[in-house]
């Protein structure tokens, strides 16, 4: 039986949906897609549905990802993927559930607006919004209310998101828009150019997630792959192997470690010294890529440790905040941040 939860904790990511309801944790994971009939517009299915229906649908179906780098790219898909997803969990709530979303530090007010939009259509009463770094160092369990400084790197689809914390603020942030996906591309990038290959993105997903790493491997792996020839165009095996696909994300990973040591540099001595202390954590699914953690170790030369669940840690952290709803202002964060969680 679905109970009514009025207070939610939404994790509105790139790659994946997360919903936690205040009482119960977290009671949707979903990934971010939206099954569209391209002759009609009409949404047939949202999330794994959607994505379990492509491949078998006739070519009239298309998938659309409604949110890109973080932030909503299509609006109307973002407004009716995220209704369909509170139908679930809410199905016979009298009373409209009052949300928490989180959104990359570096968004524009604009693009809040649009996340807030989008909520209120589907069906939100009330939307608070929170930052990725902040939501994602709560959900990974540190003292955010300490005096001294933590780093989270949240390293999700669309966006790394780095904060400093303090005091629960942020002191220093920045957001890239490198992180998983980038990571995939790369892939798809490097094996075109190395075998003439053409491979499509859920195959790059598996060959990162499978034998990929951004850090030596003790050894290394190998997995087999098909690909279309982009001369005869023909159907073409290859083996590539964990050293080709650490090469082809050598890039975006040092984007990612250049950027926490950009972050490092513009913050004050004293919570620098704190961070040392303390280490950084990383979080979001993009950081479960093999050697992260000891590619950021090296580079910083500060102990890095990757969060348990990481992938769950930003839901987790909007769900913590549900606690302090009545302390957070609706709208914008620009607004709103001075204030969030200041006692
Ligand atoms: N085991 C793994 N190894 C490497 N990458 C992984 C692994 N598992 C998941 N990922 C990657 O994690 C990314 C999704 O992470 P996450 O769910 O945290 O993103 P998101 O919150 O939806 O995106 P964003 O925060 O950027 O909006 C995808 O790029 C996925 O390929
Ligand atoms: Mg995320």
């Amino acid at each position: 039986m679905k109970l009514i939860s009025r207070d939610l904790g939404i994790d509105l990511g790139t790659s994946n949906v997360l919903i936690y309801a205040a009482g119960k944790g977290i009671v949707l994971r979903e990934p971010s897609v939206v099954a569209v009939d391209k002759n009609t517009g009409k949404v047939l299915q949202v999330g794994a549905a959607a994505r379990n229906m492509l491949g078998r649908t006739p070519g009239n179906v298309v998938a659309i990802h409604p949110l890109k780098d973080g932030v909503i790219s299509d609006y109307e898909m973002t407004a009716k993927m995220l209704a369909a997803f509170l139908r679930k969990i809410v199905r016979y709530a009298v009373v409209k559930p009052r949300v928490i979303i989180c959104v990359p530090s570096g968004i524009t007010e604009v693009e809040e607006r649009a996340v807030i939009q989008a909520a209120m259509e589907a069906g939100a009463r009330r939307v608070y919004l929170i930052e990725e770094p902040l939501a994602a160092a709560l959900g990974a369990q540190l003292d955010v209310s300490a005096p001294d400084g933590k780093l989270v790197v949240d390293i999700g689809g669309g966006t790394t998101d780095i904060g400093v914390l303090t005091m629960n603020g942020i002191a220093r942030s920045s957001s890239i828009k490198v992180a998983g996906d980038a990571f995939d591309e790369a892939i798809i990038r490097f094996v075109r150019k190395r075998q003439g290959v053409v491979i499509g993105e859920n195959t790059a997903e598996e060959i990162k997630t499978t034998i990929g790493c951004v850090y030596p491997r003790p050894e290394d792996l190998y997995m087999q792959v098909k690909g279309r020839d982009v001369k005869t165009g023909l159907a073409r095996e290859f083996l590539i192997y964990s050293t080709d696909v650490m090469e082809a994300l050598k890039r975006p990973a040092r984007q990612i470690t250049d950027a926490v040591l950009e972050v490092l540099e513009q913050t004050s001595p004293e919570l620098v010294a704190d961070i040392s202390n303390n280490g950084i954590t990383l979080t979001g699914g993009g950081s479960q890529i093999w050697g992260m953690d000891k590619l950021l170790q090296e580079r910083t030369e500060m102990e890095c440790s990757r969060a348990d669940d990481a992938d769950s840690c930003v839901a987790f952290g909007c769900g913590k905040s549900l606690n302090w709803m009545h302390r957070m202002q609706e709208g914008t964060i620009n607004l709103a941040r001075k204030k969030l969680l200041q006692d």
